[in-house]
């Protein structure tokens, strides 16, 4: 598909530098420079560190970015950069650049939103998106399913269905892991830990999935109880003087999210007669997460996709791949004075 458009994407909404390059679906270049070992002996993000570490790895990392994929910045058809939601001195690094790169190339600009590129991301590795499809989005910041039948959001196309009300997925898995002792950002560690604990030693709280929860907030999430529970549980373990099992209460604790992240999502592709699901988003890297939807999908006979871990986490490749879809379906692009907004809605997909 050489005629594809060649799209630069730019990802700067939390810690990762992203820098992708694709030709449609094809992926060409996704360079990454991250600043999470600046920000670890805090414990999470800090805003301002991660913006001056964008600021020093944006050109290396768009030219690094170019260097593999075998092109100069002239040769790419248009630029797409997140335009939120995320950290706001975070975006505008990246909107920054971007417009720099649009207007000295004479290139179309597209803004475009975080969370629709972290499902636009799945067509680089599995070919066009099915529409519809629910898509399910677990990050550190978020956690949503969304109805989605035009990922460039053309005509309502990407319709939320229900959220977290307290604490994102990552969030959770992040806190977590600081109670016990493991290092920042946690999802990948529970993720390891687990794999040597029981799932079912520790009967954790499924949040919102009362038959009376389910009334109001069917495919809603709620993740802070849960939380809550394992700092109990954890607490009256020191106190007894007995050891934590860390590997026990990371498994048990993960097994509560994916059970109702699972069920949930399954429940609105049913709901909606939608035989597609897929999930994305850093949570989704998850490798219990991902097992657990393929086996229960299966058995309702929806189809499950996954973009591989390092397409899940933040990356400029899913900027560039939900660029490329704005060019192919003809969007109008955003205006050289687009603005970073850190709480652009779910439903805004090109800003
Ligand atoms: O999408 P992402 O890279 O950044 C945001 O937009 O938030 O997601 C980061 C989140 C973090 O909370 C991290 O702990 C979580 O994704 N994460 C995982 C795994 N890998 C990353 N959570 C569970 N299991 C993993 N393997
Ligand atoms: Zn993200």
């Amino acid at each position: 598909m050489t005629d594809a458009p060649l799209v630069l994407g730019i990802e700067t909404s939390c810690d990762e530098t992203g820098v992708g390059i694709v030709r449609g679906h094809t992926l060409l270049a996704d360079a990454v420079a991250s600043s999470v070992d600046e920000h670890a002996r805090f414990g999470g993000v800090v805003p301002e560190v991660a913006s001056r570490a964008h600021l020093e790895a944006m050109v290396p990392t768009i030219e690094r970015a170019c260097e593999t994929a075998g092109i100069r910045p002239s040769d790419v058809d248009a630029v797409a950069v997140t335009s939120g939601p995320g950290l706001a001195g975070a975006l505008l690094v990246g909107v920054a650049a971007a417009k720099a790169l649009a207007l000295g190339l004479d290139k179309p600009l597209y803004g475009v939103n975080h969370l629709a590129a972290h499902v636009a991301v799945d067509q680089l590795e599995h070919g066009a998106l099915p529409e519809p499809c629910v898509a399910m989005l677990v990050s550190g910041g978020h956690s949503s399913l969304l109805r989605v039948t035009d990922v460039t959001g053309a005509d309502g196309g990407v319709d939320p269905m229900g959220a977290t009300i307290d604490d994102a997925a990552g969030e959770a898995f992040d806190k977590v892991a600081r109670l016990l002792g493991l290092p920042f950002p946690g999802g990948p560690h529970i993720d390891r830990a687990a794999r040597a604990g029981s799932s079912v030693l520790i009967d954790f709280p499924r949040g919102l999935t009362s038959r009376r929860d389910l009334e109001r907030h069917r495919f809603d999430f709620s993740f802070s109880g849960l939380k809550t529970a394992v700092a109990r549980w954890v607490e009256a373990r020191e106190r007894s003087g007995e050891p934590v099992p860390v590997a026990d209460v990371a498994a048990s604790f993960q097994e509560a999210v994916c059970d109702v992240l699972v069920r949930k999502a399954l429940d609105a592709a049913s709901s909606e007669g939608i035989e597609d699901l897929l999930i994305g988003g850093g949570v989704a890297a998850n490798s219990r997460l991902r097992h657990l939807a393929e086996e229960r999908a299966a058995k309702l006979g929806i189809r499950v996709r996954v973009p591989r871990p390092g397409l899940c986490t933040d990356n400029g490749a899913m900027v560039a791949a939900l660029g490329a879809e704005m060019v192919a379906r003809g969007r109008t692009p955003s205006a050289l004075d687009l603005p970073a907004d850190s709480s652009l809605p779910v439903t805004e997909v090109l800003a």
